[in-house]
């Protein structure tokens, strides 16, 4: 199966690198990401905790990739085992909000090798699709959330945006569908924007993340979900790793020619039905303290040679000043 989409692929590639936006270089930060990061944090109530993902666990590992994963790309990320810093989170700007809500999403970040030449971070949520295509659509989105002069949001505002833009409900129908997240290594996250391998002999492959559980899903039923304490996620964290039992794999789903670069509120044709490439496993070893993970960024357009996300679409390359802005209002 790996050689066979390689071989589709290599035919395939002038065309697939013009679309998915291959070459540039870091974006500056815009009025826009501010004045989006401010409204995040208005709706937080501006406290030192993130606006996004505020509430989370730091945890530590070793991540050790495949030969497939090195046949793929030359990335120091892929060449050799190394030490993991890793984020779960819930998501939203509410620090104490309970484990077991079931609107908001889980996110995973983590770093590789940090501090070493294959250093490469990635930020990923439990949907393969994300709520809004553009900055731009970003802001219009909390825009139509602010408040009114009598605290409360206008709900013919919020319909009269969604009616406009329908997709962006695409990540809460997909959520909703779902049942409650029992464990945070009991749950798939993707990386949403697709990225690009290159390997040793230069080959390209446009590829999107996702990060399975190697135990599989872990879900509760509703009423399983009202009896848990609201912090549970992280004690059944740490019991997992303990137990050694707390593992995710790093799939690669290949892309095909036609498939969308920027539309990322919805999955590519079949998605989830295509073959996967296993990447390499993170293993988590121990529950590291918070203020590992609270005192940097997780910056997903920082990534080892060999690794690059889709330079020419602002949702990904404005993460990284929205993530720096984030954290000096926050520390
Ligand atoms: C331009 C688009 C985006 C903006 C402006 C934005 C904004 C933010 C901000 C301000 C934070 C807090 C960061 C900090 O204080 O360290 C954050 C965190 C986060 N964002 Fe985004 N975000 C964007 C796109 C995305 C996308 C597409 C995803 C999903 C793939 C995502 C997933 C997350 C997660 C999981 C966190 C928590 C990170 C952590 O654990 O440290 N964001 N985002």
């Amino acid at each position: 199966m790996f050689r066979y989409q390689s071989a589709g692929l290599a035919m395939s590639v002038p065309a697939f690198m013009l679309a998915f936006g291959l070459t540039g270089s870091a974006v500056a930060q815009s009025a826009e990401t501010e004045e989006i990061v401010k409204t995040m944090r208005n709706f937080a109530g501006n406290q030192k905790a993130r606006p996004s993902g505020a509430k989370g666990q730091c945890v530590i590992g070793t991540f050790t990739p495949t030969a497939e994963g090195k046949a793929l790309s030359k990335s120091a990320a892929f060449d050799k085992p190394s030490r993991v810093v890793a984020r779960f989170s819930v998501g939203g700007g509410n620090p104490k909000v309970p484990d077991a809500t079931k609107t908001v999403n889980r996110g995973f970040s983590f770093k590789l090798d940090e501090g070493g030449a294959g250093q490469t971070e990635f930020v990923m949520v439990n949907a393969p699709i994300n709520f809004v295509t553009s900055p731009t659509q970003m802001l219009a989105f909390l825009k139509a959330r602010v408040p009114g002069a009598d605290g409360r949001p206008d709900a013919d505002k919020i319909k009269a945006f969604t009616d406009a833009n329908p997709e962006t409900t695409n990540q809460a129908k997909f959520l909703a569908s779902r049942p409650v997240v029992g464990s945070w290594v009991g749950v798939s996250y993707w990386g949403i924007h697709p990225y690009t391998l290159t390997n040793a002999a230069g080959a390209k492959t446009v590829v999107k993340f996702r990060m399975a559980p190697t135990g599989g899903d872990v879900s509760l039923t509703d009423d399983e979900a009202k009896a848990k304490p609201s912090d549970f996620l992280t004690d059944d964290l740490t019991a997992r790793v303990a137990a050694k039992t707390a593992s995710i794999d790093m799939l690669a789903i290949v892309a095909r020619p036609g498939d969308e670069a920027t539309k990322v509120t919805e999955t590519w044709a079949d998605e989830d039905k295509r073959p996967t490439i296993k990447l390499g496993t993170i293993a988590f070893s121990a529950i590291e303290k918070n203020e590992t993970c609270d005192n940097a960024i997780f910056d997903p357009t920082n990534t080892a040679d060999g690794l690059a996300g889709p330079v020419n679409d602002p949702l990904f390359t404005q993460r990284q000043p929205a993530y720096a802005i984030s954290i000096s209002q926050r520390l």
